[in-house]
């Protein structure tokens, strides 16, 4: 059967990670968190001094980003890929709330995304993937033959996403996070490159009364119709 490549960009924390995995899953379909990687770039520049602590030097970071290396390893037991930042397993360390505070300022770095979307295009390639972030559709794979636009309220999202990260133990407050989220949806869709914005030919799909499993076999049916066509 003729493989596709599916592309899901949205807001953040509108749960694209938890339907593209599903989606992956049931397709079985090579599955990547373009974010996780945007996150890998942030933690380095964090642990090196080149943001956070009142600090920023993008230029030494941008000087360095050739040093740099990131892998998806997949992880048998979770069934499905870990973040690997130059060799050390990253994937806990990319999700805390300080490095979604820094993660957009390093998202906005044009020779950041350059190096990225080169790499995504690549694991691209041969199809059966599903990709999920911001400029998926309309940079990485604009040809994908399908693509999906996802939202929520940013109550929605926020609620979700302080759940989580309550569930693991971190101290944050609702509000911190209500903020966080409005202010990367800010920055994300008014950055000078390639900025979060829907592809005229994607599926908008709003999912803030939508529970899991209901969005999971839309979303399914969608791209089984979709592999009929192309097949
Ligand atoms: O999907 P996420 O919340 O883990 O993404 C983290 C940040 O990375 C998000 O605020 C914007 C940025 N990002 C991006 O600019 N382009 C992508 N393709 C994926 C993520």
């Amino acid at each position: 059967m003729q493989k596709i490549a599916i592309a899901i960009d949205g807001y953040s924390s509108t749960g694209k990670s938890t339907l593209a995995k599903q989606l992956a899953k049931a397709l079985t379909y090579k599955y990547i968190d373009t974010g996780a990687m945007y996150r890998a770039i942030t933690l380095f520049a964090m642990r090196n001094g080149f943001i956070g602590n009142g600090r920023e030097s993008l230029e030494a970071l941008v000087k360095l980003l050739p040093n740099i290396t990131l892998n998806f390893v997949p992880n048998e037991e979770l069934g499905f890929s870990e973040m690997y930042l130059n060799g050390e397993n990253v994937e806990k360390d990319i999700r805390t709330l300080e490095v979604s505070k820094y993660v957009s300022r390093i998202a906005e770095i044009g020779q950041v995304r350059h190096m990225l979307v080169e790499m995504q295009k690549e694991m691209g390639k041969e199809k059966g993937i599903v990709m999920d972030g911001r400029d998926i559709g309309t940079v990485v794979f604009p040809d994908a033959e399908l693509k999906v636009f996802m939202t929520a309220s940013p109550q929605a999202r926020a609620t979700r996403r302080y759940k989580e990260l309550l569930d693991r133990g971190e101290q944050v407050s609702y509000q911190e996070v209500l903020e966080n989220v409005q202010k990367r949806d800010y920055i994300d869709s008014h950055r000078e490159f390639s900025p979060l914005r829907k592809a005229e030919d994607a599926i908008e799909f709003d999912n803030s009364d939508m529970g899991l499993v209901e969005q999971f076999d839309r979303l399914h049916s969608i791209a089984l119709r979709c592999l009929e066509k192309v097949t």
